[in-house]
């Protein structure tokens, strides 16, 4: 089975063209995802000239895979964050989660946009070998931290059929794609601009600063936003403090009315997590997704779908086809909160959002929600929790970057390696395998034709060895998370070059 989003699947965002002309503006937000267009539209509300660029169009990136969840019960746990942040920490994580989930509700009615939003309760059940004693922490923690979290014995849904867990109330659900074009709309409404099919290869601070797509047209504004996921502004703060993972999804039909709307979530690390999509009039979509694995250590979708499916027809018997598998990247920052604010290279005017931790909706919102502050100049009670320039160094945090920034050592240890098959007979037709040839490591890719596309496998970011991602067909980097299409196009960054020409 391909792999496909179902919001891709479902509906269509309108192309945006490419910039064709060089602007002047008061902000240039790049990337049109969560978090760029939530920025441009807060800033566009507030009178702003908004420029956004994008290098595909409206969602084509990691918003595009995302499953949606709108929660303010933290994925990883207030508990946690308190244990490693201090009580204050969780109390604005809380406040900053219900206010990116107001957020996105007050958009959704003042623009009325049309896109399945729904306020529903979030469950969080036992899974694994977990015991009753982790809720009640989590019940506690979530309690301090200011959230109304009670404790129920069973959850809704009887085929689910889990028992105790805790109610997060006031959660939410939206068609993502549906959202982010009735941002795009409302943003243009109010004379911002969005271009697509513009890659931003050169971004300068100062006054003004300015954004340098490859075709050499510019714009020049008061403050560039940097919102392209993983940031093309920050070569290598940020990415220290750090790691991607991917995350796999899998969508099945179910008849309307089988399934209670909520969000569910289980305990073990990685976690499932589970909601409800409305399809038409007799089915909705029930996505689960889980089976997170550290990006390009493993190269096993098929077995990570499998198991996703056989955990859910354990579970739901009334479960029907699978309607669509597809997977995406997460970026866990050391210390469970996004990076939002300054770049932290120190260029003048420059701002970044990005780590969205799991919780890429709810952080990318947050980033509409705090940046117009900032980029004023003024004080915001959430600036310090969110900045990127931030350094938590408690108990497991500095165990993770030591751990997360060895396993960067590691992967350079790649270059001396064997390639991943020997020849390129070997490499299945529409698959890429890397080969070894001399010092120098290939990435071969065999379309359908059985044509070879070679280029250099070291990643254009600081040179790690990329590898194959069979189910997305594309060269993920293990280090940071670049991604790079069959042929060595960036997709994600923080390389900004395609993969070069093999030697
Ligand atoms: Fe940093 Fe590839 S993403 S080396």
């Amino acid at each position: 089975m391909r792999t496909h989003s179902i919001w891709h699947d479902t509906f269509t965002v309108p192309e945006r063209a490419p910039l064709g002309e060089d602007l002047t503006t008061d902000v240039c937000v790049i990337g049109a995802g969560i978090a760029g267009l939530s920025v441009a539209y807060a800033l566009a509300r507030a009178g702003k000239r908004v420029v956004v660029l994008e290098k595909e169009q409206i969602g084509s990136g990691e918003s595009g895979r995302t499953t949606a969840h709108l929660a303010n019960a933290l994925d990883d746990r207030y508990v946690t964050l308190e244990k490693a942040r201090g009580p204050e920490s969780a109390k604005i994580a809380a406040e900053a989660h219900s206010g990116a989930i107001d957020f996105i509700e007050e958009a959704v009615t003042t623009e009325k946009i049309d896109c399945d939003f729904a306020r529903l309760d979030g469950f969080l059940f036992l899974g694994g070998d977990d015991g009753p004693e982790l809720l009640d922490d989590e019940l506690e923690a979530a309690r301090r931290a200011g959230l109304n979290v009670s404790r129920v014995d069973r959850v809704p849904d009887r085929e689910l059929n889990a028992g105790p867990a805790l109610r997060f109330p006031r959660q939410g659900r939206f068609h993502i794609l549906k959202y982010l074009a009735g941002l795009a709309a409302a943003i243009e409404a109010r004379g911002g601009r969005i271009f697509g099919g513009t890659r931003v290869e050169k971004i300068e601070g100062g006054f003004p600063a300015m954004a340098t797509a490859t075709t050499g047209r510019t714009v020049a504004a008061d403050d560039v936003v940097v919102c392209t996921n993983s940031p093309i502004s920050d070569m290598v703060v940020t990415h220290t403090k750090m790691a991607p993972y991917r995350t796999f999804v899998v969508a099945f039909a179910v008849p309307k009315g089988t399934v209670v709307d909520a969000l569910y979530w289980d305990t073990p690390d990685p976690y499932h997590y589970l909601r409800l999509q409305p399809l038409d009039d007799t089915r909705d979509a029930l996505i689960v997704g889980g089976e997170d694995h550290k990006t390009a250590h493993e190269d096993d979708a098929g077995e990570r779908f499998r198991c996703l499916e056989e955990w859910t027809r354990a579970r739901f018997t009334l479960a029907g086809e699978r309607i669509a598998q597809w997977s995406g990247q997460v970026l866990e920052t050391n210390d469970y909160l996004a990076y939002i604010g300054k770049n932290p290279d120190g260029a003048e005017h420059v701002w970044i959002a990005t780590g969205d931790s799991g919780m890429g909706m709810t952080h990318g919102t947050i980033a509409g929600l705090l940046l117009p502050t900032l980029l004023e100049g003024r004080a915001h009670p959430w600036a310090k929790e969110f900045d990127p320039k931030r350094v938590t160094l408690h108990g497991r945090e500095l165990g993770t970057m030591a751990k997360e920034n060895a396993d960067v050592a590691l992967q350079f240890g790649d270059y001396v390696t064997p390639g991943q098959v020997d020849d390129v007979a070997s490499i299945p037709a529409g698959q890429g395998r890397v080969i070894r040839r001399g010092a120098h490591k290939i990435a071969v890719y065999k379309d359908e034709a059985g044509r070879l596309h070679e280029r250099s496998a070291a990643c254009t970011h600081v040179k790690c060895i990329v590898d194959w991602n069979t189910a997305e067909k594309s060269w993920d980097c293990p280090c940071h998370g670049s991604r790079f299409d069959p042929y060595g196009k960036v997709l994600n960054g923080p390389a900004i070059d395609d993969l070069h020409p093999a030697p």
